[in-house]
């Protein structure tokens, strides 16, 4: 059994923030994403799953828009409502509760456990969780030792990037590393915005001009990159809704989707307090299939949404 303290012997940015608004929606698009690509796909292989920014696979959340959102009459039936009790099912089926956790903190499954539920559930065949992290890979190894994933033990992988892993997935990506079946995931935190991180922003122009090429040739099966601009709306909305910030930064927000080939792309913009976007690259026939199923999973919290668009 998982205990609160396990999840949190090792602290990580992303623990305030998990559960908030940006998670709740970049959650329900990626199983959206993996529901799209088996269903219109039929011919493909599960898809092989790597997330270049893992996590740890489990939070301990005191996040008010978890808490808000799991209020929600429609919650329990939401895509990602279900995806989070089979997470937590009682064991060896699920990873069973969490021991320890006070008074309002709730258990909440991210990416690494949502996709590593996935294998278990044959929507997918495989999970890489990348992290440059050791705290983080080390929780996530704790939870994949527990006796939900026995079966699977052997599809989950924990990866080390040694640094950032964006340079170390663009090798892989531009040595044909993956091939049609595998889906790549970044979800980076604010790099959109400062003058300094001008590097990282030029890594994903290639990144994701690299997945675009490649899920038209049918190499890839399909890429995302989470945008968020923290707590600069400024920022957020300028790159957003206007002429993009500071005029449009090289290689910043509005660049970097723009490089994506219109007919692949499908982008999702959304605000309850802070503003997120998340853009995918996906092939042509599941463009607009995933657009609506992106729509229809997230109509149950769109009312507590300041804003929601998705442009496909
Ligand atoms: C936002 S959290 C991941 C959340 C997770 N994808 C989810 O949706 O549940 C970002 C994670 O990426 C890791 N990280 C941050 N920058 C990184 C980088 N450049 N390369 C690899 N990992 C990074 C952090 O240690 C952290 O665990």
């Amino acid at each position: 059994m998982l205990t609160r303290n396990d999840l949190l012997l090792s602290p990580s940015l992303q623990d305030k923030n998990a559960g908030n608004s940006g998670d709740l929606i970049k959650h329900t698009s990626y199983l959206a994403l993996l529901y799209e690509l088996i269903h219109r796909r039929s011919h493909a292989a599960q898809p092989h799953i790597v997330e270049a920014h893992g996590g740890k696979s489990v939070y301990v959340s005191t996040h008010r828009h978890l808490v808000t959102a799991r209020q929600l009459d429609h919650y329990p039936a939401s895509t990602l409502g279900r995806a989070q009790a089979a997470c937590f099912a009682p064991a060896p089926s699920g990873l069973g509760p969490i021991s320890g956790l006070q008074p309002g903190e709730i258990a909440y499954a991210g990416s690494g456990a949502l996709h590593a539920r996935a294998v278990i559930d044959g929507l997918s065949s495989s999970l890489s969780v990348v992290d440059s992290d050791p705290g983080v890979r080390n929780i996530v190894g704790r939870v994949f030792s527990e006796p939900c994933f026995s079966n699977v033990r052997a599809q989950l992988q924990i990866q080390n990037s040694a640094g950032p892993s964006e340079p170390v997935v663009l090798s892989r990506l531009q040595g044909g590393a993956f091939r049609s079946g595998h889906v790549l995931h970044f979800d980076p935190f604010a790099f959109v915005m400062a003058s300094d991180d001008a590097s990282t922003r030029s890594i994903y122009r290639d990144l994701i001009r690299e997945s675009d090429a490649r899920v038209g040739r049918g190499e890839l099966a399909a890429a995302s990159v989470f945008f968020t601009w923290g707590s600069n709306g400024f920022a957020a909305k300028e790159d957003l809704y206007g002429a993009g910030y500071r005029g449009g930064m090289p290689n910043g927000y509005q660049a970097l989707v723009s490089t994506v080939n219109p007919e692949q792309r499908i982008v999702v913009k959304w605000c309850w307090e802070l503003f997120f976007s998340l853009l995918f690259i996906v092939p042509k026939d599941v463009k607009v299939p995933l657009g609506r199923a992106i729509e229809a999973d997230a109509s149950w919290i769109r009312p507590l949404m300041r804003c929601f668009e998705i442009v496909i």
